[in-house]
């Protein structure tokens, strides 16, 4: 199967899950949560030395480029490359970084992709405002977006304003595995505009800037189709509500620059609806991305609620749809999460038939394994083809997509090297490079080796 000339191979991460808290002096809210309750992560890991790459990006990057990685996402800390975040000065030690960081990607052959926030709400604004609470943090970021646009524009022609979005609203709003872990249904409706509201001021920034040159913009979504239980109306009620809720409410503010009507009626009459100006959706209308990231994992399966929304005091969004274990599912047991592969052809259709066949990448797909010194053979090397099957089998559907006319443009897989991960800290690995967490040792798994083989001919093999 070979895929469109110039397909995009790559991977990706992010700078609080790889660099390490080396020499910042702001922290985000994961680095004070786990300082004020380290328990809270997995084996008591928290982000102080993640995968070192604060300190071996030299070392790294040739590394990844050796695993047919040609493209990498990564995200700069807010935290780190701002000193005073009200006027958007920098933090020598951190704008340096980066900017050396970016020159050693492509000095390897790899082309830079980057991201402006994932998770990493500086902590002091957490505290100061309520974060994306705050329509004042709204500002503060395009600020901070500008200035990276600034340094580093030069440099950078892909840019994103946020990774999945709506995990920011899960994590922190509604199922506590985020700080600030408060439980607020319609909190987190207002943050969800609050959101799109910053990407939609940094895409304008960005304009401002970039005039009609080969830069793109974009956000990162993590997608999947709803799909319901059965074709009965209950089941079929609770996965339109899901998928208003949990996809199109992001696909439409990203790319049409409007909210889903259908979602808009039904928490104004829940009264639960946004605050928002006239000139603000003025300005989400006007500011649409260039390139959509779509992040995919598992399916989300849906079920008519035990429970009619009507009789529950809290709003929460889903009290119109429960989740639905499919019997026969296929598993990766060690994450708790489905695995099936044909969601990216579903996910390719949709962007194709409803959203003007954006171009659009997988901005993330992988498989997270526990205990993977399991699979290691005796010279050290994870034989991990459960990975390379996992992702043989996703590319399968995706290459389907593309072959239908879907404007897909590349791949790039969760991850590069095996990294921090939030609350899980190091309980999954997904890297196609293993981490010696203990010793900061690096090794190409077997993974990496096929990996390098698809990127290079950029053409799938049958098995
Ligand atoms: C994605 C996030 O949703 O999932 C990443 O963008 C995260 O930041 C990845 O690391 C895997 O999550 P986990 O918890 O299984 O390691």
């Amino acid at each position: 199967m070979k895929f469109p000339e110039n397909f995009a191979w790559g991977a990706a991460t992010s700078g609080p899950q790889s660099e390490g808290r080396f020499n910042k002096r702001h922290r985000n809210v994961f680095d004070y949560w786990y300082d004020t309750d380290p328990q809270a992560f997995y084996a008591g890991v928290g982000p102080d030395t993640a995968s070192n790459f604060y300190n071996d990006y030299q070392k790294d990057l040739p590394l990844m480029r050796e695993a047919g990685i040609k493209n990498l996402r990564t995200s700069i800390q807010w935290s780190r490359l701002i000193d005073d975040f009200e006027t958007a000065t920098v933090d020598p030690d951190g704008a340096k970084f980066y900017s050396d960081m970016i020159d050693c990607m492509i000095a390897n052959g790899i082309t830079p992709y980057i991201n402006l926030c994932h998770f990493d709400m500086p902590y002091e604004l957490q505290k100061k405002y309520g974060g994306w609470e705050s329509k004042h943090v709204t500002d503060l970021f395009a600020k901070f977006a500008d200035k990276a646009y600034e340094l580093y524009g030069d440099r950078v022609k892909h840019w994103f304003t946020f990774n999945e979005p709506k995990v920011i609203l899960d994590g922190g709003y509604l199922y506590m595995f985020h700080y600030p872990l408060k439980v607020d249904g319609p909190l987190s409706v207002q943050v969800a505009y609050n959101i799109d509201l910053a990407s939609a001021k940094a895409i304008q920034k960005f304009r401002a800037r970039f005039k009609g040159d080969d830069h793109t913009i974009g956000i990162i979504l993590n997608l999947t189709p709803a799909y319901a239980r059965s074709e009965s109306e209950g089941d079929q009620k609770a996965a339109e509500f899901a998928n208003l809720w949990c996809v199109d409410l992001w696909l439409d503010a990203a790319i049409k620059g409007v909210f889903p009507e259908k979602l808009t009626k039904i928490l104004a009459k829940d009264g639960v609806l946004w605050e928002a100006t006239d000139e603000e959706l003025a300005l989400i209308k006007e500011n649409t991305i260039d390139l959509l990231g779509v992040n995919y994992y598992q399916p989300m399966r849906v079920q008519e609620p035990a429970i009619s929304p009507e009789s529950l005091q809290d709003w929460m969004p889903d009290i119109y749809f429960d989740n639905y274990e499919m019997p026969g599912r296929v598993m990766n047991v060690d994450k708790g999460w489905e695995i099936y592969p044909k969601a990216i052809y579903d996910i390719a259709i949709n962007i194709r038939d409803n959203y003007g066949n954006v171009p659009w990448f997988v901005s993330e797909n992988g498989m997270g394994v526990s205990r993977e010194e399991r699979f290691m053979d005796k010279n050290g090397v994870v034989q991990d083809d459960y990975r390379i099957n996992f992702i043989r089998n996703h590319l399968k559907w995706l290459h389907q997509g593309i072959e239908e006319g879907s404007n897909c443009k590349g791949y790039f897989l969760w991850t590069a090297i095996d990294c921090w991960s939030w609350m899980n800290a190091y309980r999954n690995r997904y890297g196609l490079i293993r981490d010696d967490i203990h010793t900061q040792k690096k090794t190409l798994k077997k993974s990496a080796y096929w990996y390098r083989k698809l990127s290079d001919s950029n053409e799938l093999d049958a098995d």
